[in-house]
């Protein structure tokens, strides 16, 4: 599924430079990853050169086995501990990130908190009461920030809760860790958010965040403009590339996508791989290459390869059937 970089550089050697990006490329670009048993083949695409996406994250506290070639340099893979574990004191996430740090040598440098813990289970959200949340923080990802790995705010959902969700979040926090004598409060290194809905909105949200954490980076490790027609989504897709590039405080991004139109939770439109698994407009613009043309929708998967030679077969014995009865 992964090309060998020397077996890469041949290949680029051999073909003609019609696949060159055109597009600027930026470094914040990564990849939500988010696997269908079904389509495993899809998964190289993400890291076929030539490619902007310069890390990846997959929900999980462990990079994926696909990428596992993929020197962490080049893709950096980025642990997240998604929802609760089991128990308040459980450490787990603390020490498979230790581990993969000291035992296997992976940089990790990053890591994102909680996903969506104002959202409900059903829709994705892990659910999390804010002062839960901030005892497994402590926990968690204080001993991470300790060995200098940065840590993400959790990324709460699009909708009005999450400011509040995380204001209480940290207020909890900060009593964990504070005394009588010593106030403290608990730190982040990067504000992280999601969006589903229109440029304005998405514009307006990220000032919102900005307001209330002053002065920190910001990760967007899910948007898009779901359930649009194509070219609604393709200019979402656009505005908002162009914005996140132009603005400084935009450390990465990560646009909510990687997967086929067929099982697209946002609309067909939405998704950067088409029915039968080529890259969209969309997909290829995010990975910095030219327009392919190919509709979200297009499912001729294998067409060209079956259909001529059965052509073939059939004109063959019309021919013979034609040749018999003159
Ligand atoms: C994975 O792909 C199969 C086949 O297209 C589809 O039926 C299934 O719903 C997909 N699973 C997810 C989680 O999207
Ligand atoms: C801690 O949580 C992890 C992940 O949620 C789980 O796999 C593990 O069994 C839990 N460990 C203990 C000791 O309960
Ligand atoms: C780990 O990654 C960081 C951030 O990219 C980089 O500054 C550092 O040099 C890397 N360390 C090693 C040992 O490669
Ligand atoms: C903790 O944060 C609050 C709210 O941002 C701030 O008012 C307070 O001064 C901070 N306390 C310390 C000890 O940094
Ligand atoms: C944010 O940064 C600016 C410029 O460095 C500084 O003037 C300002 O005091 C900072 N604000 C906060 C709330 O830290
Ligand atoms: C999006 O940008 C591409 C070039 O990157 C351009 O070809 C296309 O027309 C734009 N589409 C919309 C709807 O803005
Ligand atoms: C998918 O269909 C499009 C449009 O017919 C075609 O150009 C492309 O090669 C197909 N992709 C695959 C992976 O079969």
């Amino acid at each position: 599924m992964l090309l060998h970089p020397a077996a890469f550089a041949a290949f680029l050697a051999a073909v003609p430079s019609f696949i060159a990006p055109v597009a600027a490329t930026s470094s914040k670009r990564g990849l939500v990853f988010t696997p269908n048993e079904t389509t495993r083949a899809d998964d190289g695409i993400w890291v076929e050169k030539p490619t902007t996406l310069t890390w990846y994250y997959n929900y999980e506290p462990k990079p994926e086995s696909s990428y596992k070639d993929v020197p962490q340099s080049e893709f950096e893979f980025v642990p997240m501990m998604w929802g609760a574990p089991d128990s308040l004191d459980n450490t787990t996430f603390l020490s498979t990130v230790k581990s993969l740090i000291k035992d296997q040598g992976v940089n990790i440098t990053n890591v994102l908190s909680f996903n969506e813990p104002d959202g409900k289970f059903v829709y994705g959200g892990s659910n999390i009461e804010p002062s839960a949340a901030a005892q497994v923080w402590v926990n968690n990802m204080i001993p991470l920030q300790e060995m200098g790995v940065r840590v993400g705010l959790p990324a709460c959902t699009g909708a009005s809760t999450g400011l509040p969700w995380l204001q209480n979040f940290l207020t909890e926090c900060s009593k964990l860790i504070s005394t009588d004598d010593d106030k403290r409060n608990c730190t982040y290194d990067f504000v992280t958010i999601h969006w589903y809905g229109n440029f304005e909105g998405l514009a307006s949200h990220m000032g919102q965040y900005s307001a209330a954490f002053p002065n920190k980076t910001m990760w967007i490790t899910e948007y898009n403009l779901n359930d649009q027609n194509l070219e609604t989504t393709q200019s979402f897709y656009n505005m908002s590339a162009e914005y996140f590039d132009r603005l400084d405080f935009v450390e990465r991004y990560s646009f909510f996508g990687a997967f086929r139109s067929d099982v697209s939770n946002v609309g067909p439109n939405g998704a950067m791989l088409s029915t039968n698994g080529s890259l969209t407009d969309i997909g290829a613009w995010y990975l910095g290459r030219q327009a392919t043309g190919i509709l979200p929708t297009s499912k001729s998967s294998g067409f060209r390869l079956v259909i001529p030679q059965a052509s073939i077969a059939v004109l063959t014995a019309l021919l013979a059937v034609a040749v018999v009865s003159s």
